[in-house]
């Protein structure tokens, strides 16, 4: 790391540009060059062709290759980094059953009757993790489903970033039901009993909001933070990021802001803002 990369955001560290060099210089360690031995016991479970797919952070997208061998008809992939966007254009031109998008998952619109989770939720840095639950939920049609792999372990540096079955059964509660982990007993061997295979329902019944938060200087003040936001009428989940920046709100119904600023007025130094 340069000397003063301690100071930028792993956000901004972890974009396009670290991305696309992995791709560039052939150093894309995660990929495997086939379809994930879970993901293609979860792809043979589907039955419905009509389904629409997304596969974020796909890469060499091996899983949309295999949906289109087996008839499925509506596949949407993205990748922000243009060099694995550029071979996907040219190895699947002219099919219209995949639409090939370069860009940020995070920027991305769209409605999704299933969303396949591949080794991309382990490539953000952790403290984007609520940010991505909060827009799973808005990219899920009602009722529709998020699936796929997750590590069961921690690394000592990332990317890959881990976790662990507790940890991500808490960032999904209440946005999420009818959620089933369980530990994968077909990993390829190098991931061998270090993977977690899950699927879980979007819930229709709430509001999932993301915003900034200013002020928390400590583990301390982040736990009495996330109490008393929880507090609160109707809110279901808080989940703060790893460093304080950002907090998912879960709530039974669209949260009145000026109520979140009131609840958290004691400290003249709290300030929360709305993201999405
Ligand atoms: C560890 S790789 C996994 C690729 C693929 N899913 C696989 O299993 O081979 C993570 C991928 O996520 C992509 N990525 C990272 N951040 C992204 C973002 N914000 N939006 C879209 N793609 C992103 C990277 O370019 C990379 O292709």
């Amino acid at each position: 790391m340069e000397e003063n990369e301690s100071e930028i955001p792993q956000q901004i560290l972890l974009g396009e540009a670290y991305w696309d060099a992995r791709y560039k210089d052939n150093t894309a360690a995660w990929d495997i060059g086939y379809v994930s031995p879970p993901m293609k016991t979860y792809i043979d479970s589907l039955t419905n062709k009509e389904l629409e797919i997304l596969i974020p952070g796909c890469g060499n997208t091996y899983e949309a290759e295999y949906l289109l061998q087996l008839g499925f008809r509506h596949i949407t992939v993205i990748d922000i980094a243009p060099t694995v966007v550029e071979k996907l254009q040219v190895k699947f031109a002219g099919n219209a059953c995949i639409q090939i998008v370069c860009g940020d998952f995070f920027a991305h619109e769209g409605q999704y009757d299933l969303i396949l989770e591949q080794t991309f939720f382990c490539a953000l840095p952790p403290e984007m993790r609520p940010r991505y639950v909060a827009k799973m939920h808005q990219l899920l049609k009602e009722d529709a489903t998020l699936a796929g792999v997750l590590f069961n372990r921690s690394f000592v540096d990332g990317p890959p970033f881990g976790g662990s079955q507790e940890e991500y059964e808490a960032l999904f509660n209440n946005v999420f039901h009818s959620i089933s982990m369980w530990p994968c007993d077909h990993s390829i061997v190098p991931r061998a009993n270090s993977e977690l295979i899950f699927e879980c329902r979007k819930n229709n019944q709430v509001a999932v909001h993301l915003y900034s938060f200013w002020g928390i200087t400590s583990k301390g003040c982040m736990t009495s933070v996330t109490n008393t936001l929880k507090e609160i009428d109707g809110v279901l989940n808080v989940h703060m990021n790893a460093t304080y920046s950002e907090v998912m709100i879960v709530c039974a119904s669209v949260p009145d802001l000026q109520k979140l600023q009131d609840a958290i007025a004691d400290d003249a130094d709290y300030h929360i803002e709305k993201i999405m």
